[in-house]
């Protein structure tokens, strides 16, 4: 191959700097530039580049914020009555095999000082499974208990994709039938400077980055698993985060609300603990329904009270969605609807001679939750962040696997009290989704056995 060969886009872009590197490498280097440089969309990040550095100062233009309408946590009976109605629709749905799962998964657990696979990261309190298995047991247990095929599918990055295949293949697939469960890599998208240049990696790769978890709506289309679900009859799709240990998947009482109101995006919130928590709020935003990350929302909103000093806009995001698949292949009809935003970083850069330079970039991502104004109608329920919201991203402190094991240990050990069974303070326990999903389940379970024959409720002392 000679320079000729080359795609003449970078010439386009004047990355001339590229060029001269490629011309200098051996032969076999070359095609693996050219063969990595070709599968990543070179005009995509020039016209991101263009368009960002041409954008204003957008922060003067009117907004009108207001809180949601929010379906509450049920606290009067007919609250429950109409959670047990969402609840049986959720089921219904679930037993017609038309919902899947889907776990984002793109990133390294690098911040929990676990260079694998997030999702491979060991987490529940007494046997210490990881967040995979835990989530894969859930939909085990709900394909044994509604008879479905509920299929599971993970999204993956070009960097843990084989690692995380390898790691459901040596756990044979935590039960469930291999090929309902599918492995799909989101994009990537070239990383660029302000002034719009490219960077090499190494020799034979340029740097580019995970185009954010909003390409898993994507890159559900181009693999064709979108295609492949809607044909299997799957018009739902229950969707998490990696990093959530709590998450119910599938929960039936969200697919139920989701389905009665005909919504094509659901969202399951929080209240916000503080006015500093690093959650996204769901507002109101010009009429429409959105999700604003903490970064974006502006101190002022951020910290605003209620006339009672509660926080006004206090709806936390978990990450927590239900998608109808007809919404998510509109998304895709003509060419990606979800908008890129850039974060600018500031990256060490190794030199030729081995040292390293910082140097600032601008890398753009999409985020899933923009697809919530885009959605016809959406639906979005409160739950309580004891029973649903424990995510593991920092390695100590708020957010790590301390809270997040402690978030397990008090959930689990309240089922198992709403269950007539007191659980000694310096116990840890946890419950197996495979023996119960929920506190009902456990009830009806223990009706019928003692505690001391629960081979999958583990109970440890505290040392
Ligand atoms: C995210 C949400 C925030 C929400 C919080 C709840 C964003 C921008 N913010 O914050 O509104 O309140 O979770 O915990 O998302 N991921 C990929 N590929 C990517 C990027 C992310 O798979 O390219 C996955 C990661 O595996 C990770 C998750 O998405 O588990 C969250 O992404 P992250 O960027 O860490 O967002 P948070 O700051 O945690």
């Amino acid at each position: 191959m000679n320079q000729i060969d080359f795609p003449d886009i970078l010439k386009d872009y004047g990355q001339h700097h590229i060029l001269d590197h490629y011309s200098r490498l051996a032969p076999d280097k070359q095609k693996e530039l050219y063969d990595h440089t070709a599968g990543l969309d070179l005009d995509l990040v020039f016209k991101l580049h263009r368009d960002r550095a041409r954008a204003g100062d957008a922060s003067s233009l009117s907004v009108e914020i207001k809180p949601s309408l929010i379906v509450p946590i049920p606290r009067t009976p007919e609250g429950m009555g109409r959670h047990a109605a969402a609840r049986s629709a959720g089921e219904s749905l679930i037993s017609a095999d038309r919902v899947a799962a889907l776990i984002v998964a793109g990133g390294q657990g690098v911040r929990l000082g676990h260079d694998k696979p997030k999702g491979t990261f060991p987490v529940s309190p007494v046997k210490n499974k990881t967040l995979f298995q835990l989530f894969a047991e859930q939909v085990r247990a709900l394909r044994a208990r509604f008879s479905s095929r509920m299929p599971l599918l993970i999204m993956t990055s070009r960097e843990n994709h084989d690692d995380t295949i390898a790691f459901f293949a040596s756990h044979n697939y935590f039960g469930i039938d291999k090929n309902d469960v599918f492995f799909f890599s989101q994009g990537m998208l070239p990383t660029i400077t302000p002034r719009g240049e490219l960077l090499l990696k190494d020799d034979a790769h340029l740097l580019a980055n995970p185009d954010g978890h909003g390409g898993s709506l994507k890159a559900l289309a181009t693999s064709g698993l979108l295609t492949h679900m809607i044909d299997l009859g799957i018009t739902e799709l229950f969707y998490c985060q990696v990093d959530n240990p709590l998450v119910k998947i599938a929960d039936p009482v969200f697919l139920g609300y989701h389905a009665s109101a005909k919504a094509e995006c659901s969202t399951k919130v929080v209240r916000r603990e503080s006015i500093d928590e690093k959650v996204g709020v769901y507002v109101s935003l010009n009429g429409k329904d959105t999700i604003l990350e903490y970064s974006d929302f502006g101190g002022r909103h951020m910290r605003a009270l209620d006339e009672q000093g509660e926080i006004l806009y206090w709806a936390g995001n978990t990450a927590i969605h239900v998608l109808n698949l007809a919404f998510v292949k509109r998304l895709n009809d003509h060419g990606f609807a979800l908008p890129y935003h850039c974060a600018s970083k500031t990256i060490d850069k190794p030199g030729p001679d081995g040292t390293t330079r910082p140097i600032d970039v601008w890398k753009f991502e999409t985020f899933v939750f923009d697809a919530i104004p885009l959605a016809e109608r959406t639906c979005c329920m409160e739950v309580d962040r004891r029973e649903e919201f424990s995510p593991v991203k920092n390695k100590t402190g708020p957010d790590s696997p301390a809270t997040a094991r402690r978030a397990m240990v008090e959930l689990h050990r309240q089922w198992l009290e709403e269950a007539g069974i007191s659980v000694p303070s310096k116990t840890k326990v946890e419950i197996s989704p495979l023996f119960a999903l929920d506190k009902e389940e456990l009830a009806e379970k223990l009706k019928e056995k003692t505690l001391s024959l629960l081979e999958d409720v583990y109970i440890e002392e505290i040392s």
